[in-house]
This record gives C-alpha cells, sequence and structure tokens, in this order.
C-alpha cells in the first residue's frame, strides 16, 4: 500500500517523480524516497521519513540530474517508519536500486539464503531482500538486469508492483507486477511508471496495464518489452487510453481533496447513473444484471462483502436486496469472511464492494467465493482493478478519482449502484410492483438536486461542528437504511478528527451505549421521517432524558425531533431506501470541520493510507 512512481527519457527526472510522489501519497505518506542515475554514473539514492515535502526539503542541496529515477512513498508494514526502512533501497554493492509496493511473503527465507552467501542487510523490510536478491543472481548468472530481476522473481512469492534501476546502465528501467496495482506510461521517447495514471496523466494517455507476473524492460530508443514468468515468449503490448483528466486529480480550488469530493457527490452520481438510468422512460438499464439475471434468479442468498466505507456501503445493500428483490442476503467484513471456512453454494451471488479494486482482504473473499463456484459480481471505483478483473460481472460506479483518505462520493456511487442493481433484478424477477418501481426510479432521477439543496447548507453545519470539537466521544445512531449510515458517520469522525465514535442501531442504545450519556456526549441520530419515526422519537427522549447534546438528522419540515434536539439538520423529502445518500452528506459535513477545527490533516489522517493492499 504505497505508491510508486518511474521515469526513463529525455527530461530531468526528479521534478516529474516528485510531482508524481505528491499525487500518490494518498497511499502512503509515512516516508518517501527518489533514486537517480546523474549524469556522472552515479547511482545516489535519497530517502527520508515523513511525507513528499520532506523528501523534497531532504534534497534541495542534493544532485538531483538524471533522465532516469525512480520514487516511492510509503506506508509501513515491515519495519517502523523510518528513513532506513524508506525505500528506494540498495543492492550491497550499491549498483542497483528498487521501489516496491506489496509485501514479499517468503523474504525470511529468501533472506536467510544471501545472509549465508554473506549478504548484509541494511533495514527490516521486505522489500530489501528482493534487491539482494536481483544482485545475487545477476552476480551468480551473470545476467544482464532485466534477465535478473526475471531470475529473481520467480523465487518471489507474494505481492508486488517494482521499478528497478541500475548504476552502470541509466538507458534502462525494469518494471513488474503481481497482485500490485501498476500502469505503464509511453510518451514520445520517455516512459513512466505509476501505482495508478495520476503521475502520468500531465504527460502521455497512452498506458499499458501490465498483467500479473508480467516483467517489463524499459529501453531508452527502444520499444518496451513484456514477458510473463509463466512463459518466456514475448507478449505483445496492448496499448490504451487512461480516462483521466488533470482536473480529476486537482483540488480545483477546495482546500482539501475530500471537501472536494463532498460536493463533487451531484456530479459523481450523475456519472454514476449516466446510461444506466433512463431518465425520460423512467427505467433502469444494468449489463450485467441483464446478461446475469439467471444467477440472481437461482440465488437462494447473496453474500456481501466489502471492508471500511465499503462494508458500510454493503449494510445498505442487505436493506435494499431483502426489501426490493425479497433475497435473503448476508454482509460481512472481507477479513472474517476469508478466513472463517465460510459456507458457500454454487448457487450464491457474491458481492464484493471496493472504491480502490485493491483491497487485499476483498480480494482473498472473491477468490474464496470464486473457488466454491459462487458468482462473483464486483462494485467498484477504479476501472481494471484486480476486483474488477477477478469479478464474473459488475457495475463501476464512476465517481471519478477518490483521492481524500476518507471515502465520500464512492460511499454515496456505492449506494447507489446498489440502489440501480437491486431495483434492476426486483424488476426483472417481478418482485417489485410496477407504480413501486417508477416512483423509486424517479425519485432516483432527483436524487443529485436534493444533495446539492443539503450542500447549500454547508456553513450550518460548520457552525454545528465547531460546538463540539470539545468532545472526547460521539454516538450515533440511526435505524433501517440509516442504521449503516450511522455507522459510516462514526468511521467518517473517527478517522480524520481522532475523536472516538460508535455508530449504533438506536433500539439497542439501551442495551448498553446508554451508559455513556452525559451532558457531554454529543449523540447524532440519524431521523428521516418514515414508518421508524416514532420508534426513533422515543429513541431521542430517551437521550434527552439523560442530558445528552443531540444533533438530529431530520427531514425537511420535521416537528417532533426538533423539539427534542439541539441541533437539527434537515434534508430533503425522498424514498426510504434512497435516503442513506442524502442522510450521509451532512454526516461527511459535520466530520469535516470538526476535523479541520482541531487541526486535523483531513486528507491524510495519520496511520491510514487509501487503499489498503495488505492484510
Ligand atoms: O478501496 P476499498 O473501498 O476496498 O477500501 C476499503 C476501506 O479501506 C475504505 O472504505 C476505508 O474504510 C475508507 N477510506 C474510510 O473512509
Amino acid at each position: 500500500m504505497c505508491g510508486i512512481v518511474g521515469y526513463l527519457g529525455t527530461k530531468e527526472a526528479f521534478p516529474i517523480l516528485i510531482k508524481g510522489l505528491h499525487r500518490l501519497e494518498y497511499r502512503g505518506y509515512d516516508s518517501a524516497g527518489v533514486a537517480l542515475v546523474d549524469k556522472n554514473g552515479n547511482l545516489n539514492v535519497y530517502k527520508t521519513k515523513g511525507k513528499v515535502a520532506n523528501l523534497e526539503d531532504y534534497c534541495r542541496d542534493k544532485d538531483i540530474s538524471g533522465t532516469v529515477g525512480i520514487a516511492h512513498t510509503r506506508w509501513a508494514t515491515h519495519g517502523e517508519p523510518s528513513d532506513k526502512n524508506a525505500h528506494p533501497h540498495f543492492s550491497q554493492s550499491k549498483h542497483i536500486a528498487l521501489i516496491h509496493n506489496g509485501i514479499i511473503e517468503n523474504y525470511l527465507t529468501i533472506k536467510s539464503f544471501l545472509i549465508e552467501k554473506g549478504y548484509k542487510f541494511q533495514s527490516e523490510t521486505d522489500t530489501e531482500v528482493l534487491v539482494q536478491l536481483i544482485e545475487y543472481v545477476m552476480q551468480e548468472h551473470k545476467l544482464p538486469l532485466y534477465e535478473a530481476v526475471y531470475q529473481a522473481l520467480t523465487q518471489v512469492i507474494g505481492a508486488y508492483a517494482i521499478g528497478v534501476i541500475e548504476k552502470d546502465n541509466p538507458n534502462i528501467l525494469v518494471t513488474a507486477r503481481t497482485a500490485s496495482p501498476l500502469i505503464v506510461g509511453i510518451g514520445d521517447g520517455e516512459f513512466f511508471l505509476g501505482s495508478d495514471a495520476s503521475p502520468i496523466v500531465e504527460y502521455t494517455k497512452n498506458v499499458i496495464y501490465p498483467e500479473d507476473r508480467q516483467v517489463i524492460k524499459i529501453e531508452r530508443g527502444k520499444e518496451i518489452e513484456i514477458r510473463s514468468l509463466d512463459k518466456e515468449e514475448l507478449i505483445k503490448p496492448e496499448i490504451k487510453q487512461i480516462q483521466l483528466s488533470l482536473d480529476d486529480i486537482e483540488k480545483g480550488g477546495f482546500p482539501h481533496f475530500m471537501l472536494k469530493e463532498i460536493f463533487e457527490q451531484p456530479k459523481s452520481l450523475s456519472l454514476c447513473m449516466n446510461g444506466r438510468l433512463q431518465r425520460e422512460q423512467k427505467e433502469i438499464i444494468l449489463s450485467g444484471v441483464r446478461e446475469n439475471i439467471d444467477k440472481f434468479a437461482k440465488a437462494k442468498r447473496i453474500l456481501i462483502t466489502a471492508c471500511g466505507t465499503s462494508w458500510h456501503a454493503g449494510l445498505i445493500g442487505k436493506y435494499l436486496f431483502e426489501t426490493l428483490c425479497r433475497i435473503p442476503v448476508e454482509v460481512e467484513v472481507a477479513s472474517e469472511f476469508r478466513y472463517r471456512n465460510p459456507v458457500v453454494f454454487k448457487e450464491d451471488v457474491l458481492i464484493a464492494i471496493s472504491q480502490s479494486g485493491e483491497t487485499a482482504d476483498t480480494l482473498a473473499a472473491m477468490e474464496l467465493a470464486k473457488k466454491q463456484g459462487a458468482f462473483i459480481y464486483g462494485i467498484c471505483n477504479v476501472v481494471g482493478s484486480s476486483v474488477a478483473r477477478l469479478t464474473d460481472s459488475g457495475t463501476y460506479t464512476h465517481a471519478g478519482p477518490e483521492i481524500g483518505v476518507a471515502s465520500t462520493k464512492a460511499f454515496t456511487t456505492q449506494v447507489c449502484v446498489l440502489a440501480m442493481t437491486a431495483l434492476a433484478v426486483a424488476k426483472e424477477l417481478h418482485t417489485i410492483k410496477e407504480e413501486d418501481y417508477k416512483r423509486i426510479v424517479t425519485e432516483l432521477c432527483n436524487i443529485e438536486e436534493k444533495i446539492s439543496t443539503i450542500l447549500k447548507k454547508t456553513k450550518e453545519i460548520e457552525d454545528i461542528s465547531k460546538i463540539f470539537t470539545y468532545a472526547r466521544n460521539f454516538l450515533y445512531l440511526g435505524r433501517g437504511f440509516n442504521y449503516p449510515v450511522a455507522m459510516e458517520g462514526a468511521l467518517k469522525l473517527k478517522e480524520i478528527s481522532y475523536i472516538h465514535a460508535e455508530g449504533y442501531p438506536a433500539a439497542e442504545m439501551k442495551h448498553g451505549p446508554i451508559a455513556l450519556i452525559d451532558e457531554e456526549m454529543p449523540i447524532v441520530v440519524v431521523a428521516p421521517h418514515y414508518d421508524m419515526y416514532n420508534k426513533i422519537l422515543s429513541n431521542v427522549q430517551e437521550v434527552k432524558a439523560r442530558k445528552g447534546r443531540i444533533i438530529a438528522i431530520v427531514t425537511e419540515g420535521d416537528v417532533d425531533i426538533k423539539k427534542q434536539a439541539d441541533y437539527t439538520i434537515e434534508i430533503p423529502q425522498t424514498e426510504e431506501c434512497l435516503s442513506p445518500l442524502l442522510t450521509v452528506i451532512p454526516l461527511q459535513l459535520l466530520s469535516y470541520y470538526v476535523a479541520i477545527a482541531k487541526g486535523r490533516n483531513v486528507d491524510q489522517p495519520r496511520n491510514l493510507a487509501k487503499s489498503v493492499t495488505v492484510e
């Protein structure tokens, strides 16, 4: 879960690499480094603990010349964040430098072997064994760099996207991937590497998405060479176009990506529904559902698996599928599912949800269910990601790049895809009345506008947020479709403000959490006006009786909860099954402004990274 960048071409590599690292910093930001072969044939490695800005400072008085280089921003797995554990790593002779995103699972075995051969290690990382192994193979078998990387990788078990350069040949950059993301950009006489397209898009739209177990030689003035670790013959590169613009990856005048992405939600939902929601006919056409309706028809149940925010979207998916399709649904965090020896039937449909499409636990859960014969349906944002490749079918969310570590537009587009999928399945299976279907679809057509209405209340929400920065704990309550929204609101708050928060089904509060309530305790109640309104009103009264401070999310025109709550934020009326798309917006803004008032770095909260590509 790190970011890698590489460049080989005619320009100075350093500025391109640093800009690329800034764009990938969402992937990890505990240390960063760069390696360049300078004009005198020296292989210089500069690396330091901290963010990419620290690396830039550190390099100010260094020789940063060179037209070939690699760079890395790290999220620590093996070895604490430190200068020595930062990438790039040198080989023993300092002739080779390597960057790596992933985990070398058999690194201890390789390390013992190399220690016996006299190799000394400078870091605690798994990565360093790979660069040492490459050097060992190179020296032992008198191989050029590309061949040595290829041979070394045949001995490696694990996940990797790597970039390798050498002192003696500034014309070569070698890269490879297995189970970690990698894109190779092809410009005019220049080549780029990136963990995603963001470091590349400014220079070229032509890219290759290497497959698992492919090793690639990039050589100045030559065509790139691709081989698979499974077959030695050359593979013809398939050049594709990046569907990304620079605007997508810049803040566009907002102080943070998170705020930009909150405000983008009307647009991202519109893109998500584009071509699927037929606004005039009030129809939903999802090819993934149409082509596989037999799978949904024979499914005795649907399994949904995901992590974090995507799991919360999955919990809403359960309410959607059970309500609209009458198919039982089980939702499970992927890290539990994968190790639980779960019962999976061949008739099961497993829906995997992931923004990044690279979450290791979600991928492992999918593989497990696939092996047991389930039909795998993916809901994913990143086109061409590992999740997208592992599915039998699915639907992209088309939210556009989400760079803030805290998921916002990813969540609403996932819920939107789940709603569209459940509606499409229900229609095909005749589990929904035509008038109900049309009414909900009509509401979906209005949802972007309703979100825009809520976004106009930003100042009001900011003012409320400032009152609660004193709090050390928050409780979030919701019922039905909005119980997962309460959990999502709590997650947003804790991950960016570091205030402890719990999301609870409102009625469950009296079985424990009610003991926490006193006059200090803020309780956020998600209470739009539906059938359970009176029940949640009782829950609000229970809180009030214990002097808790209530912030309630209510439907426009609400009377009763307003009388009880200290603060209310109104949202427009919509269909209950779509209400999470609205109720979550004030919670995102609330957490953002609490975190800002506390001076937190909302785009890069401590200890976190955007995609969790390790267990
Ligand atoms: O990329 P994924 O959707 O698979 O990521 C899963 C979680 O790591 C992610 O949703 C995380 O919980 C959020 N970024 C939190 O806001």
